[in-house]
Formats: structure tokens, C-alpha cells, sequence
């Protein structure tokens, strides 16, 4: 056709108006227009989603032809692909297909991307949602610039047990608490979606994976929906209220119905009374799964229980590809079925921006940029040092004088480098490890080498004691012993489970060794969950739980045993006495036969052998100075249905250090239509404070932070009288007064 003639094709007239018009077209429209267009394959093709072949978090499938497969439309995601240049190689295939749908790229960045961020477990302890919005920015900034749409993240499984190995990546035991964080993580990933700095937040594992019975990761969960809806959902449904693009299943069981295939979690509660309008993925395989379960007999029948409870998208299980086409062939599923799965899936990709440009995301020098930024390495140190809990500090040995003159640092952590970056990080291609700061490295950037002593000890496992002499002249030659030890960083994560969750190896006895010299001895613990240390509990003189601190481990370290920082974390997980005691945790109900200290045992709930406290509670952490609470006061004592009633209190600094203190505002509900804990953690402040300064707290206490799910699973506050505690821990109760709700 001579262009003449094409210049006047009245499509051609049309075409400024019709791509004008196209603008116009919202996503929903845009979502449907393709639709229509998509062969009954191409859309399943969305739902399927492969591991790239670079890493794996999962039991792997080899495929024949994986870019084959791409190139023809099967294929909507792949996770475990990272950095620009291998994200573009496979969008290029992509684009190779008939109607050029672009891939999703989806990765766990659970915390940072290459700038590796504290495990999420140690900065929950931190209680600050808006810092933990900024680490979860910055991994944003990093993995967007490294072709990531989407991240696995957040984790909001509340936890009860520390035996189960993921416990290292939630936010501890509390709802109300792990609800703000959900929503913080959410808002940090996504910023503005549709940004080329906005990921895609997840939140997983829905629902209720983290009460596996014994702790057993993948294992049975059963639970009333009391228990579910007022302990498990809330962080899920303060995920979604912030408006997180997606979720992620569980391999669970949920009360005999497998979480993939479960149409009350996914389809009654999630799309249902939620009115979620982002998409589903199964956890790895967990479709196929269902067969194990014993749910269902085989690929094809896992295919229609996930796809009929509100499965979208099928991670590495190849049921939907395999399956699929054939059921709705045979009439089993609807075809209007795929299409709310695949436009669920498309609606985020239009959202995303990848339709107007594939590669909007693969910007290597962005990349080079975002990777190299000096501001992202000051906030992790600051998150670091804000997550590390002072468990123990007597005689005030801490922090180390500057006065002292050698300091020896000894075990099998001190020189870790990677270790510090805990379970779930990312390995990004072509950064090697120079960037994270060891333990050592931090404490000869703040003291200098020349007043550093260095001896390994003994290893993280085994029974070799042979390196104790060395340990204990090393100690001998030293002013202060500062030694670091803990678990393997992938002794906890996923498929991680412990039944004994001690000190690995011969490491306490080191400890109890370097005791004997005498000399003042700080411990540094390093973990991905709380752990049982009696003796060093008992004899060390101080104890900081540094968890898995990241990239910044070493100076956040060295900010926190210098007093450069002040440490200010508090537990949002229990720490037992014993591993018999789990699942322990402070929101528990009051029993018929309460059993309210150790010292009385006869007929009430508690054990013969062992404390029904846990070592150190919930809400739990020491300062280098001290606080007062004084001056409660609530302005009525009686509130009506949609009032408020105002609480203030005056908190003062009377140590001698600057410090950041949480004040604790717990609630009982006294008497309820259903039983109630002893008490709820319903409201923090964060307050910090110079040495003599005092500061009024103030907490507004409305309906909302009474409401529970009830037998109807009506969300309600009752009348009745309420205990209102106020807490530097959940049992350090400070002050106390009640109310009455009319
Ligand atoms: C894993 C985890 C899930 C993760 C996914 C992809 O099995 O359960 O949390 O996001 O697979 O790595």
C-alpha cells in the first residue's frame, strides 16, 4: 500500500482519537478489551507462574522449554529472577508472544534487597511502624531497580511457638501490634503503585501458618474461628486495608481444609466480607500439594479445588497448566472463573505500568544507583541498633566505658560476615559480600584495632573445646569480654523447625568459662528466634539479643555496646523458660483455675516442674536509664457507645542517660459474652526522653480498641468493666486504673 493512500485509511484518521480514547479506557475496561481477545489457554497462561532457573525456595521442576513456553503466552509470572539484565532477557521473550503480555517478576525481598535490613522479627522489636515503612521503602527502591514488580512480603503470621523456624520473619505474637506493622510493610513495598519504584506487596501466608501444631513447619493447624478471627486475620485485614496488591496462600491445613483450597479463607472472608480486588498466588506448589493433604486425588482435582476457592495463580505446581483447559472443557469450571483469576492478574500488570512499558523497571544505571546509595546503609545501621533487646545489663557493665582499654572479642560470630544477613535474604548477582559489616569490622570502626582481642573459641555446632585455652588468654589479657554466639543464620526460616531450641554446640559452656576469669562479660546472642539459655541467663552478667542484624550488624553492634545508641527494642515474642512451656504467650485466657504465681501449684493451672512465666515476656527490654510512670489519669470512668475516654500519664527519665521508652497500654475486658485474654496490648507511645525530663503520654480509648469477634463473628465492643494497665512490659505493669463501658 503506497503511503499515500495509508495517510488517508480512516483508521489512520481515527487512530490520534482512538488512542487518545485509549487513555480514557479505565484498567477494568483495558482488562476486559484483552481479555476478549485471549485464547482460553493464554489465559490460563496467566496463572502460571515458574521459577526462574537461577536460584529456588522450593522442591524444583526442570521444564523442557521454559522460554518456548513463554514465547507462547504460558507463562504470567516467574519469581526467583533478579537484576535487570536477566528480567529483560525473559520480558523479551515475553513480548515474543502473540499479544506481547508482559511478565511479572516477583521475589522475597522480606527484608532488603541487596542493603539487607534486620530479619522482621528483630525489627518488630524496634515498635516503630514508620521505620520499618522506610526499610521496607528502601528495599522497594532497590528491588525496582533491579527488575522486581513484586515481593513476597509482607509476612504476617502471628507466631506463638519459637520452635517454628519462621517465626524469624513475622512480627512476634500480638495482633494489634503485628497489624500496624502489616500495614507499615505494605505501605513502605508499595508506595505508589504504578511508580517505577512501587513493588507489589504480598501478604502471606493466608491463613494461619503459623499456629503448625508442635511447631512443625507445614504442619496441621486447628483453630475455632474465635481464635482465628480475633488473633490470626487481623494483620491480614490491616494488609488488605492498606491496600496490599496481593496475597499468598499457605500450605496449611485450616480445620481439615487445605489453605489453597480453601473457599471459606479465599473466597467467603478474603473476596467476600474483605472485598479484595488484587489476586492470590499459592505458596510454592501448594496446589499439587493438596494430593499430600489428601483432599484431593490427583493434579486435576487440585486444580479445581484451588482455582473454585479463589486460587489465582499457581506457583511451580503446573496444575493449572496441566488441568485447567480441560475442566473447563468438560464444564467443571466456568470459563467466567479464569477470567476473574487471569483479569485479577492482568488488572495489576495495567496497574503496574508494564503495558505501556515492558522494561519500565530495567534501568541498569537506576540500578548501579539504587545499589550504591550511602543512605541506605545509615538506615539499616539505625534499624539495627534500634532492634537489638537489652535483656540483661547488671552492674551496669554496659555500655563499655571508653576508658577501657582492651576489649576481647571472642566466638564463633565475630568474624561472620553473610551469617549476619539471617534466613531470607537475597543474593544478588554480581555484588559479593564486601558491603556487609562484620561484627569485628564494626567494633575496629568505633574502638580501633589496637584495643581488639580476637579468638574464635569454638564453632556455632560440635563438641571441639580445643579453642578455650586460647579464648580464655585472650580474656585474660582483656579489661572486658565480649562474646558473640548463637545459632546458624539457617537454623531458622523456612523448614526450620526445632524441637530444642538451644545454644548449638559447646557455646555456653565457652561462656560459663569465660565467666571464671572474672572479668565483666557481655553476651552478644545472635538468632533467628528466641531461644532457651538458662545458665547464661542466670550467670552472664549482660545479655543483648542481637538477632540477624544484616548488612549493618557490626556498627549497629558497636552503636549499642559503646552507648553511641541506647537501646530502646522490646520483645514482641515470648522467650520460655523451657521448651515445655511453648506455646506460651502474654494474651492468654484466665481458665476457670487461674494460676497466678509459682509459688502456689495445688489445683490450678500450672506445672509442678517449671514456671508458667516465660523468661522474658512480651513487651520486654532494658535501657541504660531508667523511667517512672506517675499521674494516670482517664477524664470519665464510664464510656458510652461511640465515646472516648482520655488517658495520660507522665513518664520521666530517672537515670542518667538519654533513652527511648515504650509505654504499654493493655486493656481487660472483664466479663464478655466470650472469655477474653488477661490482657491485650491495645496502644504505644514511643517516648524519648533527656536525663530528669518528663513527658504526658496520651491514649485515646474508643470502641474500636474494645470491639472483638464474638460467637457470630460480629466485630462488637460489649458494656462491662475494663482493667486498663499500663506497662513497660506486658507484665511490668506500671500503673493501673478501670472503667466501665455502658
Ligand atoms: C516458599 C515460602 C514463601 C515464598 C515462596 C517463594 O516456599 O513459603 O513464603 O514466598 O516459597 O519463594
Amino acid at each position: 500500500m503506497n503511503l499515500k493512500r495509508l495517510f488517508f485509511q480512516p483508521a489512520f484518521l481515527f487512530l490520534p482519537l482512538f488512542s487518545a480514547f485509549s487513555q480514557q479506557l479505565t484498567v477494568d475496561q483495558k482488562v476486559a478489551d484483552l481479555l476478549s481477545r485471549m485464547t482460553l489457554e493464554e489465559k490460563i497462561g496467566q496463572m502460571n507462574q515458574y521459577n526462574d532457573d537461577w536460584i529456588a525456595t522450593g522442591p524444583v521442576t526442570l521444564d523442557a522449554d521454559k522460554a518456548g513456553q513463554i514465547r507462547n503466552g504460558q507463562v504470567g509470572s516467574l519469581l526467583n529472577c533478579v537484576g535487570t539484565a536477566r528480567t529483560r532477557k525473559w520480558q523479551e521473550e515475553a513480548l515474543k508472544s502473540r499479544l506481547k503480555i508482559p511478565l511479572l517478576f516477583g521475589q522475597d525481598v522480606i527484608h532488603g534487597y541487596k542493603t539487607t535490613f534486620p530479619i522482621p522479627l528483630a525489627e518488630s522489636c524496634t515498635w516503630d511502624p514508620e521505620l520499618l515503612k522506610k526499610s521496607a521503602r528502601v528495599a522497594a527502591v532497590e528491588a525496582s531497580s533491579a527488575g522486581i514488580h513484586w515481593t513476597f512480603a509482607p509476612m504476617v503470621d502471628i507466631a506463638r511457638d519459637p520452635r517454628w523456624g519462621r517465626v524469624m520473619e513475622g512480627s512476634g505474637e500480638d495482633p494489634y501490634l503485628g497489624s500496624l506493622i502489616a500495614a507499615a510493610r505494605v505501605t513502605g513495598f508499595q508506595g505508589t503503585l504504578g511508580s517505577t519504584d512501587g513493588i507489589m506487596a504480598c501478604a502471606k501466608h493466608f491463613a494461619a501458618y503459623g499456629a503448625a501444631v508442635g511447631g512443625r513447619d507445614y504442619n496441621t493447624v486447628d483453630m475455632s474461628d474465635y481464635l482465628l478471627w480475633n488473633v490470626y486475620l487481623p494483620p491480614f485485614l490491616a494488609a488488605k486495608n492498606a491496600g496490599v496488591a496481593t496475597f499468598m496462600n499457605s500450605f496449611n491445613d485450616l480445620n481439615g481444609v487445605p489453605a489453597t483450597g480453601n473457599a471459606y479463607l479465599q473466597r467467603y472472608i478474603l473476596k467476600g466480607r474483605w472485598k479484595f480486588d488484587g489476586f492470590v498466588v499459592s505458596d510454592w506448589g501448594s496446589i499439587g500439594e493438596m494430593i499430600n493433604h489428601g483432599s484431593v486425588k490427583d493434579g486435576y482435582e487440585a486444580a479445581l479445588s484451588a482455582v473454585t476457592a479463589g486460587s489465582d495463580m499457581d506457583m511451580e505446581s503446573r496444575s493449572y497448566k496441566n488441568h485447567l483447559a480441560t475442566l473447563v472443557k468438560e464444564g467443571k469450571v466456568p470459563v467466567a472463573l479464569i477470567d476473574e483469576a487471569a483479569g485479577r492478574i492482568l488488572k495489576k500488570k495495567f496497574e503496574l505500568g508494564l503495558f505501556d512499558d515492558p522494561f519500565r523497571f530495567c534501568d541498569p544505571e537506576r540500578e548501579k544507583k539504587a545499589l550504591s546509595n550511602p543512605d541506605h546503609a545509615r538506615l539499616a545501621r539505625e534499624v539495627a541498633a534500634k532492634s537489638i533487646v537489652l535483656l540483661k545489663n547488671e552492674g551496669e557493665i554496659l555500655p563499655v566505658p571508653e576508658s577501657v582499654r582492651k576489649i576481647a572479642f571472642i566466638g564463633p560470630l565475630v568474624k561472620a560476615v553473610k551469617q549476619n544477613k539471617g534466613f531470607w535474604d537475597v543474593e544478588v548477582p554480581g555484588v559479593d559480600s564486601s558491603f556487609i559489616v562484620s561484627q569485628w569490622q564494626g567494633l575496629v570502626n568505633r574502638a580501633g584495632a589496637d584495643r581488639l582481642l580476637y579468638a574464635e573459641g569454638c564453632k556455632i555446632e560440635g563438641t571441639d573445646k580445643s579453642g578455650f585455652p586460647e579464648a580464655l588468654r585472650v580474656a585474660e589479657a582483656a579489661d572486658v569480654v565480649v562474646v558473640s554466639i548463637g545459632e546458624r543464620r539457617d537454623l531458622s526460616g523456612e523448614a526450620k523447625s526445632r524441637a530444642n531450641i538451644t545454644l548449638p554446640g559447646v557455646q555456653t559452656d565457652l561462656v560459663l568459662e569465660l565467666l571464671k576469669t572474672g572479668k565483666p562479660v557481655i553476651v552478644l546472642i545472635n538468632a533467628g528466634r528466641p531461644l532457651v539459655f538458662p545458665e547464661l541467663s542466670a550467670k552472664a552478667p549482660a545479655i543483648l539479643y542481637t538477632w540477624w542484624l544484616g548488612s549493618e550488624a557490626g556498627n549497629a553492634i558497636a552503636d549499642v555496646l559503646f552507648g553511641t545508641v541506647n537501646p530502646s527494642a522490646r520483645l514482641t515474642l515470648s522467650f520460655p523458660v523451657s521448651v515445655g512451656q511453648i506455646p506460651i504467650y502474654y494474651n492468654y485466657y484466665n481458665t476457670g483455675r487461674p494460676a497466678t504465681t509459682d509459688s502456689n501449684r495445688f489445683y490450678n493451672s500450672s506445672y509442678l516442674d517449671e514456671s508458667i512465666w516465660p523468661k522474658y515476656e512480651f513487651g520486654y527490654g532494658l535501657s541504660y536509664t531508667t523511667f517512672a510512670y506517675s499521674d494516670l489519669k482517664l477524664d470519665r470512668k464510664e464510656l458510652d457507645a461511640g465515646g472516648k475516654i482520655t488517658v495520660t500519664l507522665k513518664v520521666t527519665n530517672t537515670g542518667k542517660r538519654a533513652g527511648t521508652e515504650t509505654v504499654q497500654l493493655y486493656l481487660r475486658d472483664k466479663v464478655a459474652s466470650m472469655v477474653r485474654p488477661v490482657k491485650e496490648l491495645k496502644d504505644f507511645a514511643k517516648v524519648t526522653l533527656a536525663p530528669g525530663e518528663s513527658q504526658t503520654v496520651t491514649f485515646l480509648i474508643t470502641d474500636e480498641k474494645l470491639a472483638f469477634y464474638n460467637a457470630r463473628l460480629e466485630f462488637a465492643a460489649e458494656p462491662g468493666e475494663f482493667d486498663l494497665m499500663i506497662g513497660a512490659s506486658s507484665r511490668d505493669i506500671r500503673l493501673k486504673e478501670s472503667f466501665t463501658r455502658n
